[in-house]
């Protein structure tokens, strides 16, 4: 019986490198655990004179990412080149040769996963991507496979280890956003452009597939409503603190009734829940549902060894599907939906206002909120004489009630600046 499959690497950078070291270095190991024969054949590089970590022939190099996806001995491509394009050309190419894919890149399922699924699925290959949301942690199986028939009600958590890392310094050493950030740089946990991260686009882009495994239903990555840590102040960590919160950038996927609510925003989450736990670079992430009611999957959201870890898995999976040679069912299908109007989402709010310090202030502020429909939950008042700082923490109201809140409170004179709205977590993660 045939036990060899060859593969084609696109991109031998943090996690192409590592998994090129698996590949090779670990060749003996997985043949006697899984009976595959993992050769690797050809690897598109943009730079071959670049130093590497691995020792590769020079002849399996090559600056043409297509000769890789054409090579005849390459039975299986593996993506790890990041970006929308070409790594989207060459994917499809891949796919439409009749090739199983394997790929890490979040950005690019976000953006074409629904036509790469059904490609995979005309083709009758595995397209795979666990490694896309969550580095090392199983999450994209177990929603997929493992859980698919759970009615699953929510998955929600941090899936950015930047973010996660820089709001951890903010928290336990009261550093300001842009100090975090620059260790986090020297670090290694963000890129030197770190808006992707900072920015949620890079969390909006998994909450765009969480939400598509978990309810079936395809959301691409520029619908999820998305509100980055970019504005967040040192002193609301602070004062989030003294509330009894921690402040995380959660990525949510709800069923709200009919409709798929898909959104990334920093939230204050009291300071018992799990996530509030979840420090530095990892991820956490839960799964809520009828029957199996709060799993939550935490550990190394990226780098190369977790991320490389998962591919691997990818790569074993796929190839043993080549190996049996039957047509692959596609692990999800895509039916009609809707998603939710942002304005209606309900969350409770905390409001930081700088008022002037004189008397029937909280009643004009109270009646802002009340105009809006909108019910405080509780008040505290920090300083005194011409500076007094308001911190409010609503009732749950719709998004857009908040807003209108907001918007009367800064039209009124007694209100000199609303500092801060962040939303409070306070129905399960
Ligand atoms: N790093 C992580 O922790 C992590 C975690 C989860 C998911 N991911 C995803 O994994 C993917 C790869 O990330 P990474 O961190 O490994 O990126 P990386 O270190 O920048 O590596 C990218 C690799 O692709 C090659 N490449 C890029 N464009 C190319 C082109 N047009 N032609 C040929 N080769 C090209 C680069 O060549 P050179 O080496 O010559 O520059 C490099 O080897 C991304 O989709 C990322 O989102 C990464």
């Amino acid at each position: 019986m045939r036990t060899t499959i060859g593969i084609g690497l696109l991109g031998a950078g943090t996690v192409g490198g590592t998994l090129l070291r698996r590949l090779v270095g670990d060749h003996e190991a997985i043949l006697a655990k899984t009976g595959l024969d993992l050769q690797v054949r050809r690897v598109a590089v943009r730079d071959p004179a670049k130093a590497r970590s691995f020792e590769l022939p020079a002849e399996l190099l090559t600056t043409d990412p297509r000769a890789v996806v054409e090579d005849p001995g390459v039975d299986l491509v593996v993506e790890v080149m990041g970006g929308r394009e070409p790594a989207g050309e060459l994917v499809a190419a891949a796919l439409a040769a009749g090739k199983p894919v394997v790929t890490a890149n979040k950005e690019l399922i976000a953006d074409r996963g629904a036509e790469l699924i059904e490609l995979a699925a005309e083709r009758g290959v595995p397209l795979l991507f666990e490694a896309a949301v969550g580095g090392g942690i199983p999450i994209i199986r177990p929603l997929s496979e493992t859980l698919a028939g759970e009615q699953i009600r929510r998955v929600a958590g941090i899936v950015n280890g930047t973010t996660n890392f820089v709001l951890t310094r903010m928290t336990e050493e009261g550093a300001e956003l842009s100090e975090a950030l620059a260790e986090a740089q020297r670090l290694g946990y963000a890129e030197a452009d770190p808006t992707a991260d900072v920015d949620g686009h890079d969390a909006a882009a998994k909450a765009a597939i969480l939400a598509s495994l978990a309810f079936g239903v395809w959301v691409p990555g520029d619908r999820v409503d998305r509100e980055g840590i970019g504005d967040l102040d040192r002193i609301d960590v602070v004062y989030a603190a003294k509330l009894g919160y921690v402040v995380k950038l959660l990525a949510i996927a709800e069923r709200v009734g009919e409709v798929v609510s898909a959104r990334v925003h920093p939230a204050m989450v009291p300071v018992d829940h799990p996530l509030a736990s979840i420090r530095g670079a990892t991820n956490a992430i839960f799964i809520e549902g009828p029957s199996i009611d709060e799993l939550l999957f935490a550990g190394p959201g990226a780098g190369g060894e977790p991320t490389a870890s998962a591919v691997l898995g990818d790569v074993i999976d796929a190839a043993r599907e080549t190996l049996a040679g039957a047509q692959v069912a596609p692990r999800i299908r895509f039916g009609e939906g809707s998603l939710v109007d942002p304005g209606s989402v309900e969350t409770k709010w905390y409001v930081r206002l700088d008022v002037e310090d004189r008397p029937g202030v909280l009643a004009q502020v109270a009646g802002a909120f009340g105009d809006a429909d909108v019910s405080i939950e509780a008040v505290w008042q920090e300083g005194t004489g011409e500076d007094a700082v308001l911190l409010i923490v609503t009732h749950r109201a719709p998004e857009r009630a908040q807003r209108a809140a907001v918007a009367a409170l800064e039209a009124l004179e007694v209100v000199r600046r609303v500092g801060a709205t962040i939303r409070v977590q306070s129905d399960g993660p």
